[in-house]
């Protein structure tokens, strides 16, 4: 996955480079800067006070001595006043130098905190979303595995609008378990995946009590579904690349998946991904609810209103918003597995 977020002391990840969000002296200070500093031991600050100090929105590398993490990427966020400063400016490029300068080093992983997010103020939420949007970017064309480490979930914030929103669809939907036949929406997607031409016992027919399902129209006609009815997971996914146009590097860096996973799944028609794998491609072939099923179910899940992940997951389809990053950081803020892998 090459994007995660994930709970954390930076200073414990093992990671090529830890990134600190410095001040412009680089001698130190509290919050993760002090934090760093103190895992690193004193040769950290003799190093730092070699460089000459760092402007605000760059980024200078040093050794990570004591630390898990070979290097130390030193970055100076901006102070927060009140947005109309510059500050998303100067914030973009503090993720850009750092993940350039990583890049530059031959880092293959990286762990950022959230930068200016503490004593410099800038709201939690928008910081989170300046760092998902220039990391996002940087991983559509860059091969390389980018944590943003959340020391404090308490104060993990997405958008409140965001937040209310989703917290009122998953009590929308959500049952307790499978009872009610009403919440047993099987789709016809489903009956005729029971494919016709092979001979159906009467009690396949009945397993499926059809409650109130709504008619469902097909993007490709009946004939068309049914002959997809025997693709695998595998021969889906790479039908729907090309129906998209897209390039596989395209679909799996949209899904949040490394080349390696691709690779296999590519060279396997009988591959049988995880369900936030699945999910995953979907999202980035933009597939509606109903397609989105059908691929789940060639890798053998379902959705089901008794999982939050999975309202979560249909809530974005529902608005449209197929943007990965943006899902993850909903699913973190709902402690829910993250898409990808
Ligand atoms: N691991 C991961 N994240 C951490 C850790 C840690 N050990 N400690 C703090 N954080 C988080 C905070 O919760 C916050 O979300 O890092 C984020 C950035 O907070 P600060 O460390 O306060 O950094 P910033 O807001 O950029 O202010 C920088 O503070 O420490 C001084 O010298 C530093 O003057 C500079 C200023």
């Amino acid at each position: 996955m090459p994007l995660k977020i994930v709970r954390n002391d930076i200073t414990k990840m093992k990671v090529d480079a830890i990134v600190n969000a410095a001040n412009e002296s680089l001698l130190g200070g509290g919050g993760v800067d002090g934090a760093i500093h103190r895992a690193a031991g004193d040769k950290l600050l003799a190093e730092c006070r070699t460089l000459g100090g760092c402007k605000t929105g760059k980024a200078k590398i040093t050794g990570g001595y004591h630390l898990p993490a070979k290097y130390v990427i030193h970055t100076v966020g901006p102070v927060y006043r009140d947005g109309t400063h510059g500050e998303r400016t100067l914030l973009e490029s503090c993720y850009r130098e750092s993940l350039a300068l990583a890049k530059k080093h031959r880092c293959e992983s990286v762990a950022f905190p959230l930068i200016s997010s503490g004593v410099y103020g800038y709201p939690k939420d928008q910081a989170l979303k300046v760092a998902i949007d220039v990391i996002g970017d940087f991983l559509l064309e860059n091969e390389m595995t980018v944590y943003i480490v959340i020391f404090d979930k308490a104060a993990y914030k997405i958008g409140e609008k965001l937040f209310t929103d989703i917290a009122e669809y998953i009590d929308d939907k959500y049952v307790d378990e499978l009872t009610d036949d009403s919440y047993k929406r099987i789709s016809i997607n489903a009956l005729t995946s029971m494919a016709p031409h092979k001979k159906q016992k009467k009690s396949d027919i009945d397993s499926f009590e059809i409650c109130d399902c709504k008619a469902i129209f097909y993007e490709d006609d009946l004939d068309t579904k049914l002959r997809q009815i025997d693709e695998s997971f595998s021969q889906m996914l790479l039908r729907k690349i090309d129906e998209k146009g897209m390039t596989d590097a395209e679909c799996y860096k949209k899904a949040n998946i490394d080349r390696k996973l691709f690779s296999k799944i590519r060279s396997d028609v009988n591959y049988k991904p995880s369900k936030q794998t699945a999910l995953a491609f979907a999202i980035s072939l933009e597939l509606s609810l109903d397609e989105t099923e059908d691929m789940l179910r060639k890798a053998g899940f379902a959705l089901s209103h008794s999982n939050k992940f999975d309202i979560i997951i249909e809530y974005f389809i529902s608005k449209g918003n197929y943007n990965i990053f943006e899902i993850n950081e909903a699913l973190f803020a709902f402690d829910q597995s993250l898409l990808g892998a």
